[in-house]
């Protein structure tokens, strides 16, 4: 027994001392394997070995200064990141025990001036620094015949002058991004024999020296974005590859300049003014990647790129050309991307795309396109997503896609298209997704139906005119996954009932996020994802919120009598919560007097003003008694006159309906449809569901 117990007391002790080793780490830091963050520098000795230190938001200021870093378990540190911090001294000492230091950063912190210039030289092995967000003003002179890249982006530095890369043979990597810099000596680079990359982004620089690049035989990328440097001329002894030169403010790129970057691969001349006269990309034939968007081009000579052989991708997007030319080569271009988004293309040539045979995604969203010009697509037999939305395609003919057998994703949003003829993609096996939101369709399909899309997995049908979706529509994508319907004017009647059953057995999820399209340029402006509710049962609540056509859905919870419930103003079949889940932006405007045939009051939120909750309840409560009477009345009025067509008149309370769209609580619609009236049930639909009082 003793035995027993004196083991167990050994093991805890092994397990204690186990634990307290590995937690041999100073209090004001948390190590993990091989690093430690600190909120101090107070620390005396780590145990086991460090190789990544961060400092960060330390209490007080820090001074490296002294034996800092001359502790045990540092001996090996590879990086240091110091962040949000003031450093009010950097000794040249205090570095010198870190041998095998490799990056060293400061970042957000105010740091010194470094009127010591070899302070980084004691670092024999120092290959990074970085001093960015630092407010640093100046950097010249600092040694060190070790360090390749030097990052000092978003400071203050105004001046490049000769001396401030003179210390640092080795440099390959300049970032200047985020400066203020406004001059740059002419020599500033020359020492930099290594150099390969220099980003400059964001600064004041109007005036690039003409040799500024003369020395550096090595220089491979140049980004100049954000710089009104109004033209651009520099000479230059190397194989440029990379050219950025966005938002320069540019009115001209000369042939002069264009035809020394013959080893050229990546050209972003975007948002700028530059013309481009004919020839001007010839000598380029390396060119890969070329982005001349947002420069008011208002022509698009066809032997632009006739030299330029192995663009991959091309972008064009917001210019003015109206027309869009075939665009001319000896050979066919291998491009896989191509856009031309808001172009103002009006008429495309028939064979623009003669020599594209390789496009796999083509962006011609936002134009003017319309049906004369669809017959592009029959030389694009690559094309896998192809983006038309927001042009003016009335009607596509079912020949326009037959060459284009491994389109996956068709957008044509936006487009004043009737209905869709499924033969459109008959000769499309693997189209997955496909767009026609916002199109005003009267009808999903142009009947009669010709074929099934038996690939389709995504259909994006919001935002049109659609009274009706029946199971037979539905039959034609079988294999449906997802399914946006919303904002449509349908009938909450048995046709949609029999039709969100076939959804609900076919686990099609309902989405309120109709396709956005990941371009170049991702436009996260109005990214506000709606969110996805989670059944259909629940779209066809908050569209009809008609008791009668979702009680008899399978698994319904509770028991309806919906006559009944009317009657005593019992609302309690809706329980509040789904109604508050239900989108405030809801209301569906644009719904004329014929198509808002079902009776709905929906609710965005709770009114916050009580006054305005009573006067409700009494506009609501009255309405419903005036409703009830008046179905009592044609209810009897029925019986005696079977064989008349009845229509009620439509009925919209004008105060409600002028409120702002977004704060507005709700808005009351009308029966009219003849299939309303066949129904008994209709007097339930008055009852303002998130009124609680009501359900007495
Ligand atoms: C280090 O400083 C922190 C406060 O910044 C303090 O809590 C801690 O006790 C100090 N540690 C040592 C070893 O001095
Ligand atoms: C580090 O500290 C030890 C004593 O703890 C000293 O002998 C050694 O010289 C110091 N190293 C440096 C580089 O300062
Ligand atoms: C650190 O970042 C904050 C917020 O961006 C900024 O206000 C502050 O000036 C920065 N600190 C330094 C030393 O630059
Ligand atoms: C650097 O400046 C600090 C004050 O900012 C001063 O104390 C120090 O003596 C200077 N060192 C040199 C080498 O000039
Ligand atoms: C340079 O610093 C900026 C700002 O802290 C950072 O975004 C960037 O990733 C850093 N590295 C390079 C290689 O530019
Ligand atoms: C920048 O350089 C110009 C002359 O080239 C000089 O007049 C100016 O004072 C310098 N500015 C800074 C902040 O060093
Ligand atoms: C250009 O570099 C060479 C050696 O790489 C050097 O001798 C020459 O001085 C440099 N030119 C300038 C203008 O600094
Ligand atoms: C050029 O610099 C800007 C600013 O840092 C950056 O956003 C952009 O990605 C850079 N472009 C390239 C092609 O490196
Ligand atoms: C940019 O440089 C011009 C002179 O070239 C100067 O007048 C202007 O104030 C500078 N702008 C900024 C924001 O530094
Ligand atoms: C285009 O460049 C101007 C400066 O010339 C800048 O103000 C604007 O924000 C840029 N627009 C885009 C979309 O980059
Ligand atoms: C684009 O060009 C048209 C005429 O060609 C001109 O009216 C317009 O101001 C230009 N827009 C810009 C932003 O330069
Ligand atoms: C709805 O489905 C039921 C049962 O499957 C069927 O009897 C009825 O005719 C369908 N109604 C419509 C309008 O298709």
């Amino acid at each position: 027994m003793m035995a027993m117990i004196r083991s167990i007391l050994l093991l805890l002790l092994i397990k204690y001392s186990v634990v307290y080793t590995n937690n041999l780490c100073p209090s004001s830091c948390k190590c993990t394997e091989n690093s430690a963050t600190c909120t101090s520098t107070n620390f005396t000795r780590f145990e086991g070995l460090i190789l990544t230190l961060k400092i960060s938001k330390p209490n007080d200021p820090i001074t490296i200064k002294g034996q800092i870093f001359n502790v045990s378990g540092l001996q090996h540190l590879n990086s240091i990141s110091i962040e949000h911090a003031s450093v009010f001294a950097i000794d040249e000492t205090a570095l010198k025990p870190l041998q095998s230091l490799s990056s060293l950063s400061f970042i957000n912190s105010t740091i010194p001036i470094f009127n010591n210039s070899n302070v980084f030289a004691a670092i024999p092995k120092l290959r990074m620094l970085q001093l960015t967000d630092c407010a640093l003003r100046k950097f010249d002179f600092v040694k060190s015949n070790s360090l390749e890249e030097l990052n000092l982006s978003q400071n203050q530095i105004v001046n490049i002058s000769q001396n401030t890369f003179l210390n640092v043979p080795y440099l390959t990597f300049i970032n200047l991004d985020n400066n203020l810099v406004s001059s740059i000596h002419p020599n500033a680079f020359a020492q930099l024999p290594n150099l390969q990359d220099v980003t400059l982004a964001y600064n004041n620089i109007s005036n690039i020296p003409r040799d500024l690049f003369q020395n550096n035989t090595e220089i491979i990328s140049i980004n100049l974005s954000n710089n009104p440097l109004k033209e651009v001329y520099f000479n230059l002894d190397a194989d440029l590859e990379k050219l950025v030169l966005r938002s320069c403010q540019l009115q001209t790129f000369t042939e002069n300049f264009a035809k020394n970057l013959i080893s050229l691969n990546y050209l972003d001349l975007s948002n700028n003014s530059v013309k481009l006269p004919s020839g001007l990309f010839d000598k380029m034939e390396e060119l890969i990647f070329i982005d001349l968007s947002r420069n008011n081009l208002t022509n698009l000579d066809p032997f632009t790129f006739q030299l330029n052989i192995r663009l991959q991708k091309i972008i064009l997007d917001y210019n003015n050309f109206g027309e869009f030319p075939e665009l001319k080569s000896q050979s066919n271009f291998p491009t896989e991307n191509f856009s031309c988004k808001q172009c103002g293309i009006v008429q495309i040539a028939r064979d623009a795309f003669k020599h594209f045979p390789f496009l796999i995604t083509l962006d011609l969203s936002y134009n003017k396109i319309g049906d004369s010009s669809l017959a592009i697509f029959q030389q694009l037999q690559s094309l896998t997503k192809l983006d038309l939305s927001y042009n003016s395609i009335l009607r596509i003919p079912p020949s326009t896609f037959v060459n284009s057998q491994a389109l996956t994703t068709i957008n044509l949003a936006g487009n004043p298209l009737k209905s869709i003829d499924t033969r459109i993609f008959q000769h499309n096996p693997y189209l997955k997704t496909l767009d026609v939101s916002f199109c005003g369709l009267q009808q999903i399909w142009q009947q009669p139906i010709k074929a099934n899309l038996n690939s389709l997995l995504h259909l994006y049908i919001a935002n049109n005119s659609l009274t009706s979706i029946s199971t037979r529509d539905l039959q034609v994508i079988p294999f449906l996954q997802e399914l946006d319907v919303s904002k449509n004017p349908l009938h909450c009647d048995e046709v949609l009932h029999n039709a969100t059953s076939w959804l609900i057995k076919h686990n099609v999820e309902p989405s309120r996020n109709s396709l956005k399209w990941k371009t170049h340029e991702e436009l996260n402006t109005d990214e506000k994802h709606e969110k996805t509710e989670s059944s259909w049962k629940f779209l066809i609540k908050e569209r009809c919120l008609d008791e009668y056509y979702f009680d008899t859905l399978e698994d319904d919870e509770e028991e309806i009598d919906t006559f009944d419930s009317a009657d005593k103003g019992n609302s309690s079949t809706f329980d509040d919560n789904d109604i508050e889940n239900s989108e405030e932006d809801d209301e569906y405007d644009d719904c004329d007097d014929n198509l808002c045939a079902s009776i709905l009051f929906k609710t965005g939120q709770k009114s916050d003003s009580p006054l305005l909750e009573m006067v409700l309840i009494f506009i609501a409560t009255a309405l419903s008694v005036l409703l009830l009477v008046v179905n009592i009345f044609l209810y009897f009025y029925r019986r005696k006159l079977i064989t008349c067509i009845i229509k009620v008149p439509h009925v919209k309370i004008p105060w409600l309906n002028s409120n702002n769209r977004h704060k507005h609580s709700g808005s009351v619609y009308q029966p009219l449809s003849e299939e309303k009236l066949e129904s008994t049930s209709m007097v339930s639909d008055v009852v303002p569901p998130h009124i609680p009082v009501l359900g007495v």
